[in-house]
C-alpha cells in the first residue's frame, strides 16, 4: 500500500486503497444493496443505444440516462424505489478526501466482458467543487483522462493519460480537473476473481447539488 500520488494537475490515485478484506466487505454490501436496487442497462439519449456496462446507484440523487436525457432522480427508474444508503465504508472515503458537505451520488457500474465507457466529461451537477472519487472492484481496467485544456475549459482531443486501475485502487478528480474527460478504455477480464461471476464494478461518487 502507497499513499497518495499526484498524477496530474487535480488528479490522485492511491493504489489499494482498500486492502483485500476491505473489498470483500464492501463488495458484500454493494451487492446486499443491489439486491434492492438491481444493475439495469441504461440507454443513451436520443438514440436509445443501450450502454455495454450496467448500472444502479446509492444515495440521495442517483444519475440515470434514458431516451430523454441525463439526469439525477431519487428514485430508481425500474423498481421506481429510493436508491438505498451509500456505505459508510465510501463516505468516511468522501470525508477524507473532500471533507465535508457528503456526496449526494454513488453511481454503480458493471463491466464485463467488452463493455467500455466512452471520454465524457461529469457535468450534471450543481456543484463541481468537489473532486469525483472512484473506487473500483474486480477486474483491472484502463482508465483514461485528459483532453485539451485551452482558456479555463475542458474539450475533446489532446493529451490523454491512462492509468490502469486494480481492485481496491481509488482515483480522483477535482479541482481544474473536475470537468476533464474522461472513460474506460478496456477491462482485464479474469484478471481478478473477487466479483462473482466476474468483472468489475466501479463506484463512483459524486456531491450533486450546491
Ligand atoms: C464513470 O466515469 O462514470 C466511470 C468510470 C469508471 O468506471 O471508473
Ligand atoms: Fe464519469
Amino acid at each position: 500500500m502507497v499513499g497518495k500520488v499526484t498524477v496530474a494537475p487535480g488528479i490522485f490515485l492511491w493504489r489499494e486503497k482498500f486492502s483485500l478484506l476491505q473489498q470483500k466487505d464492501l463488495l458484500a454490501e454493494v451487492m446486499q444493496k443491489l439486491d434492492e436496487a438491481p444493475l439495469y442497462r441504461p440507454v443513451m439519449p436520443g438514440t436509445g443505444k443501450p450502454f455495454s456496462v450496467e448500472e444502479s446507484n446509492f444515495g440521495a440523487l442517483g444519475w440515470v440516462s434514458d431516451k430523454s436525457g441525463y439526469r439525477y432522480q431519487p428514485t430508481h427508474p425500474v423498481t421506481a424505489t429510493p436508491w438505498p444508503a451509500i456505505p459508510q465504508a465510501l463516505l468516511d472515503l468522501w470525508e477524507e478526501i473532500n471533507g465535508t458537505p457528503p456526496p449526494q451520488c454513488c453511481l454503480i457500474n458493471h463491466y464485463r466482458g467488452a463493455a467500455k465507457m466512452g471520454p465524457h466529461q461529469d457535468r450534471d451537477e450543481n456543484d463541481t467543487s468537489a473532486a469525483v472519487i472512484g473506487v473500483s472492484l474486480g477486474d483491472e481496467a484502463m482508465f483514461r483522462i485528459g483532453g485539451k485544456f485551452v482558456d479555463g475549459t475542458w474539450a475533446r482531443g489532446g493529451k490523454t493519460l491512462g492509468v490502469r486501475l486494480a481492485s481496491g485502487d481509488v482515483i480522483a478528480f477535482g479541482g481544474v480537473a473536475r470537468l476533464a474527460f474522461h472513460g474506460i478504455d478496456r477491462i482485464w477480464p479474469g484478471s481478478s476473481r473477487l466479483v462473482p461471476g466476474g468483472g468489475r464494478l466501479s463506484l463512483t461518487l459524486r456531491r450533486v447539488t450546491r
